[in-house]
C-alpha cells in the first residue's frame, strides 16, 4: 500500500510569485543563517497539512473536499513575522490581511469535512500565512530589519475562487509540489449564512491572522 504526502492550500497569482522571487533575490545574499526558500512557483498558502495518505483513500478524500462549500473572496497580504517570535527563528512569513477570516473559515470547514475520514484535529491552531523561507540554522541575523523590509512590499489583492490538493515529493532541491485536484468556490454561497442556496458554511469564524 503506497501513500502520498498531501496538503491543501491556496495557489498564488503570478504577480505574488514574482514578488517572492524578487524578495529572495534581495534578502538572501545578506543573510548569514542557512535558509531554504520555496522553489520558484512552489509558494502557496497552506489550509491544511494532511501528511501521508494511502492512495486507496484519495477518492473518498476528493469526495469529502468536493462537499466543502465556500464563496469566492479577496485575499490580501500585509505585514511579516516569524515563528517563533523569540529565540532562534524557524520560519519567516508574510501575513494575510484581507480575507484572513474567510481563509480561517474555509480551513475550519475543511477540518469538518475531513473528520469523518479520520483526519483528527490540527496539532496547532490555524494561522493563515505565506511562508517566505525556513531557517535551518539561525546565525543571529537582524530578523526585525529583514521583516520590516518584507512588510514594506505592496501585494496586489488576489481573488480566490478555488483551493488545491497538492502532492509533495521530496527532492534534492527541496520538495516539489504537484497539484492533484482543485475544488472551486460556488457563487451561490453567501458568507452571512441563511441567504445562500448552499447554506452558510464557514460563517462565524474568528480572524486567523498569524501572531508570532
Ligand atoms: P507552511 O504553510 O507554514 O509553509 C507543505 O509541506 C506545506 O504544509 C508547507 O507549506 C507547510 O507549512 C505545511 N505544513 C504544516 N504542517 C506541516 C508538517 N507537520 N510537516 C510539513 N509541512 C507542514
Amino acid at each position: 500500500m503506497s501513500a502520498l504526502r498531501l496538503f491543501l492550500g491556496v495557489a498564488l497569482p503570478r504577480e505574488w510569485h514574482r514578488l517572492l522571487a524578487s524578495l529572495e533575490a534581495d534578502l538572501r545574499p545578506g543573510l548569514r543563517s542557512r535558509t531554504t526558500w520555496p522553489r520558484p512557483g512552489n509558494g502557496h498558502i497552506t489550509l491544511r497539512f494532511l501528511g501521508a495518505v494511502e492512495r486507496e483513500r484519495l477518492e473518498a478524500l476528493g469526495r469529502a473536499l468536493s462537499g466543502v462549500a465556500f464563496g469566492p473572496f479577496e485575499l490580501g497580504l500585509a505585514g511579516a513575522g516569524r515563528f517563533p517570535p523569540r529565540g532562534a527563528a524557524r520560519v519567516a512569513w508574510v501575513g494575510v490581511g484581507q480575507g484572513a477570516a474567510r481563509l480561517a473559515a474555509l480551513a475550519a470547514d475543511i477540518d469538518t469535512a475531513l473528520a469523518p475520514l479520520g483526519f483528527g484535529p490540527r496539532e496547532r491552531p490555524y494561522r493563515p500565512h505565506l511562508t517566505l523561507f525556513r531557517v535551518r540554522a539561525d546565525a543571529g541575523d537582524a530578523w526585525e530589519q529583514v521583516l520590516e523590509k518584507v512588510a514594506r512590499v505592496s501585494w496586489p489583492a488576489h481573488g480566490v475562487d478555488a483551493f488545491t490538493l497538492w502532492r509533495s515529493v521530496p527532492g534534492p532541491n527541496g520538495p516539489k509540489y504537484t497539484a492533484l485536484a482543485g475544488f472551486g468556490a460556488t457563487s451561490l454561497w453567501r458568507p452571512s449564512g441563511g441567504g445562500g442556496a448552499l447554506g452558510g458554511a464557514g460563517s462565524g469564524a474568528t480572524p486567523g491572522s498569524p501572531r508570532g
